[in-house]
């Protein structure tokens, strides 16, 4: 069946109104993590892309760590300490803001974002597939209308900025799914978690659910109830009082499952993400001392944590707590203990999640809330970060985590889109986090059965930390780090990784920079993604790749300060994840509509182009203006998928609606 002619029956079964005449607009800035927003500051920064403050890298510690080391890896699995249970190569993913959707997924079902399609396929042909979240703070007073003018996927309510808990109601449309389901489409292995609004469950608003499921069918991974519970009392959230308790949090989620339970037009009933707690108020046991897992085990599939482990709130919204200094937290991130200090009070729900054989996740997490730190959360430092947090996170058995993505004012973002009214002239900007999300799919790799363990390097130092990755059993890749910047090179060491004698070389990919402080001159392997406002989603330059001699099993990896090294330990641990070629997706400037449009050549989709997606001979119109070797081409970010239905590329339902 295809979607388009039984939309109207859907609407009709879920009892939706078309919304029209709807003048509401009032972008709230900062959607994420936090509730406590209050009047926005004078002196807030609206474009976090344009601020090019650098911090300063921390000083050496004295002495210096050891320079030389040798880390002995286990033949197999069986012999190797510390292994986690086999974690997938989707493990990092992206919470997206549900009311900035519209801003980095695309416009509607016919208009999507190429750069957003660009970065999920090369986080596909490296992991197998991305999990992404459209969610947050907002969907909790979201709600679904039967469409909104124009093919618009949502509008946003207006917002008093002065009542301080005050989240924008938000008003979405079924084509929001439809644009999800495309993306799905085009990019196979790109799947979803959406938010189910709890902040009224005696109105159960349980269409999105509805829709959603309907919509995407096997691309919809969960369904998230419930955000950050805990912290509803604090904010007396949807009228809820202070003293808001974990029964009260029980009570009102059984009231979510009995109406999804009861609804005929949720066919897919156990695949719910709960508590989403943040540890601030509740931990996870104080949850699960309810009853709450045996309650609901049937509509429970994942279960979920949500944590910063900073904020700048005070920064931008003012108010009692004490304004942060970017510099003086900049330290705290660059230490292997930042990502266990993270989830120190989520181990034990691991353990339980794992025992009753529900993934673990982390739903939301970045590097500070309330938009991150100036020079912090977009410097070489937050990649660092973000790897070494990502796998720690994976080496204790969490299957997933989502890095929240939000507008254009945010330090965090992995990537952002151009403000819309520059989206002629200026293309992405791809920020240091997003190389974290690209080296962790390449080393956890497309199998599902990779397993991490930290190697506890050097004695333990928390400046050289190291992980080894077994693939079915074996040994295939090792993650070296170095957080330390010393441009003399003192502080440069050299891993000798000692594995079976048969292993004659490896092959090693650095992410580098001259400074953690550093925020343009990054490089994957030789590769970058351009300049702010430069990015199309393709990796630009030359892959560089380093091959070094192993002896007698002893393979010698130098580490830069700062830098990291991603070790392929066998020819076929390299190739999994460094495919040929990469499914990409181009754009073209037609000014048809008023705006710039893009179109997909049926070649691409039907095959891919040139290595790692750069210097692809890809294009089809002649106004095309190609991102090769690092010159960033300029303007139309958006894909017409009207385009790719008229080249054949149409695609029907995966389930018949009920
Ligand atoms: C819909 O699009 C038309 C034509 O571009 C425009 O005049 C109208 O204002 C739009 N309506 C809304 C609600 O955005
Ligand atoms: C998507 O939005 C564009 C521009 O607002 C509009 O012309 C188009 O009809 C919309 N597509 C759908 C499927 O509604
Ligand atoms: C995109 O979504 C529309 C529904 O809005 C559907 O008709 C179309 O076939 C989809 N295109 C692709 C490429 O999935
Ligand atoms: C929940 O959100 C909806 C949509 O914004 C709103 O109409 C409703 O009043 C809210 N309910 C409560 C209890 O706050
Ligand atoms: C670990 O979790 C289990 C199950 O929720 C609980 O019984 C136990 O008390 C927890 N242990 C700690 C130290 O929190
Ligand atoms: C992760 O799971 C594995 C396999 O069950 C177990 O051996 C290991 O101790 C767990 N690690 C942590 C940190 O809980
Ligand atoms: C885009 O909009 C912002 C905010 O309204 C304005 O300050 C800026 O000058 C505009 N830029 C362009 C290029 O139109
Ligand atoms: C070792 O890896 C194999 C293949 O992935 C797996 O079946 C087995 O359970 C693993 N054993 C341990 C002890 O982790
Ligand atoms: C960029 O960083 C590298 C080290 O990663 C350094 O060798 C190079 O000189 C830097 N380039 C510029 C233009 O600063
Ligand atoms: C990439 O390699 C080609 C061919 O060797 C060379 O012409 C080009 O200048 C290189 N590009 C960069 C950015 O180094």
């Amino acid at each position: 069946m295809h979607f388009r002619s039984s939309y109207w029956g859907l609407m009709a079964i879920v009892g939706l109104h078309v919304h029209a005449g709807v003048t509401v607009y009032n972008q709230i800035p900062f959607g994420q993590g936090t509730k406590t927003a209050s009047a926005i500051s004078s002196n807030f920064t609206p474009n976090a892309v344009g601020d090019t403050k650098q911090l300063t890298a921390p000083d050496l510690p004295s002495p210096l760590p050891p320079t030389q080391f040798t880390l002995q890896l286990g033949a197999s699995n069986a012999t190797q300490n510390g292994l986690s249970m086999p974690i997938p190569g989707t493990f990092y993913g992206f919470s997206v803001e549900m009311s900035v959707a519209n801003q980095i997924l695309g416009k509607n079902s016919s208009l999507l974002q190429v750069p957003f399609l660009n970065l999920m396929s090369l986080l596909t042909s490296r992991g197998g597939g991305v999990h992404i979240r459209v969610g947050g703070n907002t969907q909790e007073t979201a709600t679904m209308v039967g469409s909104l003018p124009n093919g618009t996927i949502l509008q946003k309510a207006e917002v008093n900025t002065q009542i301080t808990t005050q989240t924008p109601a938000l008003l979405i449309s079924p084509e929001m799914m439809f644009m999800m389901n495309n993306i799905s489409t085009l990019v196979p292995g790109v799947k979803w978690y959406l938010g189910v609004p709890m902040n009224d469950t005696k109105n159960l608003r349980l269409q999105i659910a509805e829709v959603g499921e309907t919509i995407l069918g096997d691309n919809l991974m969960g369904l998230q109830v419930g955000n950050e519970p805990d912290l509803y009392g604090r904010h007396t959230f949807g009228g809820r009082s202070p003293d808001y308790s974990p029964q009260d949090y029980f009570n009102e989620f059984g009231m979510e499952m009995a109406g999804i339970n009861a609804d005929a037009l949720i066919p897919v009933k156990n695949n719910i993400v709960g508590p989403s707690t943040t540890g601030d108020e509740w931990s996870p046991e104080v949850i699960f001392a309810t009853g709450y897992l045996d309650a609901y085990a049937s509509n429970l599939g994942f279960i979920s944590v949500e944590k910063y482990p900073d904020d700048n709130c005070a920064a931008i919204f003012g108010g009692a707590s004490a304004p942060k200094d970017a510099q003086t937290e900049f330290p705290k991130y660059l230490t292997h203990t930042a990502g266990a200090s993270i989830i120190s009070g989520f181990l034990n729900a691991s353990k339980t999640a794992q025992s009753i054989g529900k993934p673990m996740l982390m739903f939301e997490t970045n590097t500070a809330s309330c938009g991150g730190f100036p020079g912090l959360s977009d410097s070489f430092g937050s990649a660092l970060w973000g790897l070494d947090y990502g796998l720690t996170m994976a080496a204790s058995n969490f299957s997933g985590a989502l890095l929240h993505v939000s507008g254009g004012s945010v330090y965090y973002n992995p990537f952002t889109p151009p403000p819309t009214n520059q989206s002629a002239f200026h293309q992405w900007t791809v920020s240091p986090l997003f190389y974290a999300t690209l080296i962790v799919a390449e080393l956890l790799g497309p199998t599902n059965t990779a397993q991490v363990a930290d190697l506890g390097a050097n004695g333990a130092d928390d400046n050289t930390p190291a992980y080894a990755i077994y693939e079915n059993g074996a040994p295939v890749r090792v993650a070296l780090f170095n957080y330390l910047t010393d441009p003399s090179g003192k502080a440069a060491y050299t891993a000798s990784i000692k594995v079976d004698a048969s292993v004659t070389q490896v092959k090693v990919k650095y992410l580098s920079a001259p400074s953690v402080a550093e925020k343009y001159n990054i490089s994957w392997a030789g590769q970058n993604f351009g300049a702010p406002y430069g990015a199309d989603g393709r990796l630009q330059g030359n892959l560089s790749v380093q091959t070094i001699a192993c002896a007698s099993g002893v393979c010698p990896v130098p580490v830069p300060a700062p830098g990291f090294a991603l070790v392929s330990l066998t020819d076929n641990a390299y190739s999994e994840v460094n495919p040929d070629s990469v499914s990409t997706f181009s754009t073209t400037t037609s000014k048809t509509r008023g705006y710039n449009t893009a179109t997909i050549n049926p070649s691409v989709l039907a095959t891919s182009n040139g290595h790692g997606g750069a210097g692809g001979k890809i294009m089809s119109g002649s106004t095309s203006k190609e991102s090769v070797n690092g010159a960033a081409a300029v303007g139309a970010p958006w894909l017409s998928v009207v385009v790719a239905v008229a080249l054949g590329v149409a695609v029907v339902g995966r389930r018949a609606f009920a």
